[in-house]
Formats: structure tokens, C-alpha cells, sequence
């Protein structure tokens, strides 16, 4: 599948809350079902310059999203977090590979990043492996860290370190 990576553009909104408003989407990630589509424009709209908004584009639509987030504490500022997702109907066609990928060689190449962490809920084991293939390691367990579908759930911790840090840390 033929898939074009850039960064998200305010007309971006509306594909980028249809994405999330999937089930498997909102199941999968911290968003809440039927959200409105203004909370994605103000979201892009107020984003700070630091982060970074991909969007996956195959056919001409955006399919795919993924923010990475520098922490903006200076103690911090090694650490970036991942959250992503990918429009229900086209997951397992390296839509989410494209968009790690682009994510981690931004990181690794052009933004200075020693860590990239994320929380994952224990039962994704798609996502998890995604990460996995990319070098994130599991870190730990939250305990009942968010409420899906009614139920409180564990998510893990995993977080990946630059493999070849440039300069002395
Ligand atoms: C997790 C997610 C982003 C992966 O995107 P994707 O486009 O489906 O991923 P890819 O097609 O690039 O596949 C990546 C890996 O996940 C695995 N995978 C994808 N879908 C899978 C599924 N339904 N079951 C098991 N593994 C699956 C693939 O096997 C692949 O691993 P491999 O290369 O070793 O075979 C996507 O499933 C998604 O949006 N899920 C809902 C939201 C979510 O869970 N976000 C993550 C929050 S931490």
C-alpha cells in the first residue's frame, strides 16, 4: 500500500477525528468515543511548534495519525511521547510502520531525542508488537489506568532509547 507520510496541516482536522472516532481506535488509544470534530481543530490549532502531528496519506486521504510530543520540563528534554492510531479498516497494511518509522528517524536524526516512551494497554498486543519491532521495551505495568468500555484496565509502560546516542550524555 502506497503511503505518503508529512505533517498533519489544519485542514487535517475533520480526517483526523473521523480516524479516532473509530472503535478500535478509541479503544486503543486515551480518546473519547463521539468527540466532536472542533476538539481536533482546536487541538491542531493550539498544538505547541515543538510537537510534531503526522498524518498517514494513502489515496489521497489522511488514514493515519501520529503526535509526538517532546516533554517540555528541560530535565526532560530527552523525552518525547508517542500516541498513535491508524483508521480501523486499514490496520495490518504497514500504514502504523510507515508512521513509527518517520516518528523514530525524526527522533533519532533531526530532534535530539535520547527517549521515546509511550503507554500501551496490556491487551494490544498489535500495537505492542509494532512497537517491539521497533525497539521499544516494556518497562512496566499501570494498574487500572484507564476506564474502557466500562471497565478499568492495565496499560504497560514501554519506552525505546536512542540505539546510538550522538555525542557524550
Ligand atoms: C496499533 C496500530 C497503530 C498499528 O497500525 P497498523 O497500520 O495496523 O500496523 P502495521 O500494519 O504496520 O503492523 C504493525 C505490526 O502490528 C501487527 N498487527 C497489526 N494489526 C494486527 C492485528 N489485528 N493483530 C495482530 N497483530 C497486528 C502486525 O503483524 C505488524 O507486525 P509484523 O510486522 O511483525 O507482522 C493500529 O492497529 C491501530 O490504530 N490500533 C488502534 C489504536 C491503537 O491501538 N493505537 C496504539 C496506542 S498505544
Amino acid at each position: 500500500m502506497q503511503t505518503t507520510i508529512r505533517h498533519a496541516e489544519q485542514d487535517d482536522y475533520a480526517a483526523i477525528a473521523h480516524i479516532y472516532a473509530q472503535p478500535l481506535a478509541a479503544a486503543g488509544t486515551m480518546q473519547i468515543p463521539l468527540q466532536s470534530r472542533e476538539v481536533w481543530k482546536q487541538r491542531l490549532a493550539g498544538m505547541a511548534t515543538h510537537d510534531r502531528m503526522l498524518v498517514a496519506v494513502v489515496q489521497g486521504e489522511v488514514v493515519g495519525n501520529l503526535g509526538l510530543h517532546p516533554v517540555p520540563n528541560p530535565r526532560r528534554a530527552h523525552v518525547a511521547g508517542i500516541g498513535m492510531a491508524v483508521r480501523d479498516d486499514l490496520h495490518g497494511r504497514g500504514i502504523g510502520t510507515a508512521l513509527l518509522k518517520a516518528a523514530i528517524d525524526l527522533a533519532d536524526n533531526w530532534l535530539n531525542l535520547l527517549r521515546l516512551e509511550l503507554t500501551v494497554y496490556a491487551d494490544n498486543t498489535a500495537a505492542q508488537r509494532l512497537y517491539q519491532n521497533h525497539g521499544f521495551v516494556l518497562e512496566g505495568t499501570h494498574r487500572a489506568y484507564a476506564l474502557r468500555h466500562g471497565q478499568y484496565v492495565d496499560t504497560h509502560a514501554m519506552a525505546r532509547l536512542h540505539p546510538a546516542p550522538p555525542g557524550v550524555r
